[in-house]
């Protein structure tokens, strides 16, 4: 090529960001893929595990799940794990992401009885990953507490926080030595705002403006304080990372006015966790502060509903992440809104309504549309309130119905990936890996097995639980062997 035409290619390179960086990952860049405990393990009530708060919810309620089922088998994975590690293989991840159940290691929840089974369940799982050569990420706790303690309150009793601790303190002294990538918890606003706020999760207490603050409360706390056991304990001697995961919705208005509606929803429903941890400043975002005391206050509380941190407590919990979990699906539009003043709850707080652009594509999930640009945006918003920290894209998907040839999940996955490139090339924000949900398909909360989320197929009919690729397995596996977006190629 001579020098003209490549000064010609260069300047219409910066016009569009397809060719200023040709669709390729960084250099270091990770790949993975990820479940959950109660999501594919089954053998709810084998090898000495106990009770959860999910098998108590499917197995009392079971008209709350969409077709009724539950996790008492799912892919038994429990048994099926060496095939799991295999389809990781096929995909050529570098690492697979999963959760360890609290009732395996302890199935009342207190330290007296440790489950040695269930600690030598994980322990062959993460050697079987380090003999393929994929690295375990393990996420502490991923939604399903032992029923034994929520008896006693669960995550609003402050003293979850000792028997956290206790619980971590044994996955680090018998794992530690071969995981070396942490995350505490999963999406505290689903365990608290879903689960103990209304009814979408388990253990549905539908008490909101009150039980999911104190659930908050605790869960930031008992978070800190893991992260301190490590630095303080295991650190040196393991050298491991240790990170906290938030959901993300991008939240966005269409007027000034509305604009502040939807960055006072970011702060209560993303800074709500992210604040405390990641900003500089520490504690629970301001406006939060002032919304929910605002409200407590009209409706005769003498404190607020939202429970403060002393001092030491907000320094304690400051800074207490190597780095932040994003999982990321949807995004919707906000608008400000004046819900009635007695009724006590988080929406009533924090006064704005939202739902989802007509114009944006639907999946079969209610609370699902599709966003990509609104991904880029959030990556943008969290670099600039929290100085740029390191982010791992811990989950982001698709849902359907189970299709092997899941072409719409592949658009999916490429135009989130494209934006999530534009974040990092175009931005500068500090994305490190990425991480496809799911692995295969499996128990989808209230939604049982109606909604899929898998590279994977898998067979619930069948007692041998088959996995079968779908389409979006190669084209994935295709992304992480090129390391390339196949951008233009398989659109
Ligand atoms: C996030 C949760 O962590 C995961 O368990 C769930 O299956 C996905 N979202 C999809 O809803």
């Amino acid at each position: 090529m001579d020098l003209a035409l490549i000064t010609v290619a260069f300047v219409l390179s910066l016009g569009t960001s397809s060719f200023a960086y040709n669709y390729t990952f960084p250099e270091g860049f990770l790949f993975g893929t990820a479940t959950s405990a109660y999501q594919v393990e089954g053998a709810w009530i084998e090898g000495g595990k106990g009770e959860n708060i999910w098998d108590r919810l499917t197995h009392e309620r079971p008209d709350l799940i969409l077709d009724q089922s539950n996790g008492d088998v799912a892919c038994d994975s429990y048994h099926k794990y060496k095939e799991d590690v295999a389809m990781c293989v096929e995909l050529g991840v570098q690492f697979y992401r999963f959760s360890i159940s609290w009732p395996r290691i302890y199935p009342h929840g207190f330290s007296y009885n440790l489950n040695k089974e269930g600690l030598l369940y994980y322990s062959k799982l993460v050697d079987e990953l380090l003999a393929n050569g994929i690295i375990p990420v393990a996420t502490i706790y991923h939604w399903d507490i032992p029923q034994a303690l929520q008896d006693l309150g669960g995550w609003t009793n402050p003293l979850v926080v000792n028997h956290f601790v206790e619980y971590a303190r044994v996955l680090f002294d018998n794992l530690g030595d071969r995981i070396k990538y942490w995350i505490t918890i999963n999406e505290p606003s689903q365990i608290c705002q879903e689960g103990y706020g209304n009814m979408d999760k388990a253990p549905a207490l539908n008490l909101s403006g009150i039980a999911d603050y104190l659930c908050g409360h605790n869960l930031l706390k008992a978070h800190a304080a893991v992260y301190h056991l490590y630095n303080d304990t295991y650190r040196e001697s393991q050298n491991g990372t240790v990170g906290f995961t938030i959901n993300g919705v991008w939240y966005e208005g269409n007027s000034t006015y509305d604009d502040d509606a939807a960055e006072r929803m970011m702060q209560m429903y993303f800074g709500w966790w992210a604040h405390p941890i990641f900003s500089s400043q520490g504690d629970y975002p301001p406006v939060m502060k002032t919304f929910v005391a605002r409200k407590s206050a009209a409706q005769g509380y003498r404190r607020s509903r939202l429970p403060e941190f002393t001092p030491e407590e907000i320094e304690y919990i400051k800074g207490t992440a190597d780095f932040m979990g994003l999982n990321f699906y949807t995004a919707r539009k906000a608008k400000g809104a004046e819900y009635d003043g007695l009724e006590v709850s988080y929406s009533n707080d924090h006064q704005v309504e939202s739902w989802i652009d007509r114009d944006w594509p639907m999946t079969i999930a209610p609370w699902f549309g599709i966003n990509p640009l609104g991904f880029r945006k959030h990556l943008n918003w969290i670099k600039e309130r929290y100085n740029s920290p390191d982010i791992y894209i811990t989950e982001n998907g698709y849902p359907d119905a189970g299709e092997i040839d899941d072409f719409d999940r592949i658009d999916y996955y490429r135009e989130h990936l494209k934006a999530m490139l534009d974040a990092i090339y175009e931005d500068n924000v500090n994305v490190r890996g990425y991480t496809a949900w799911s692995l295969m398909d499996n128990f989808e909360w209230m939604f049982g097995y109606a909604h899929r989320f898998g590279l994977y197929y898998v067979d619930l009919t069948d007692p041998q639980r088959p996995r079968t690729p779908k389409r979006s397995a190669l084209y994935y596996k295709e992304i992480v062997r090129t390391r390339q977006l196949t951008y233009e190629k398989l659109k």
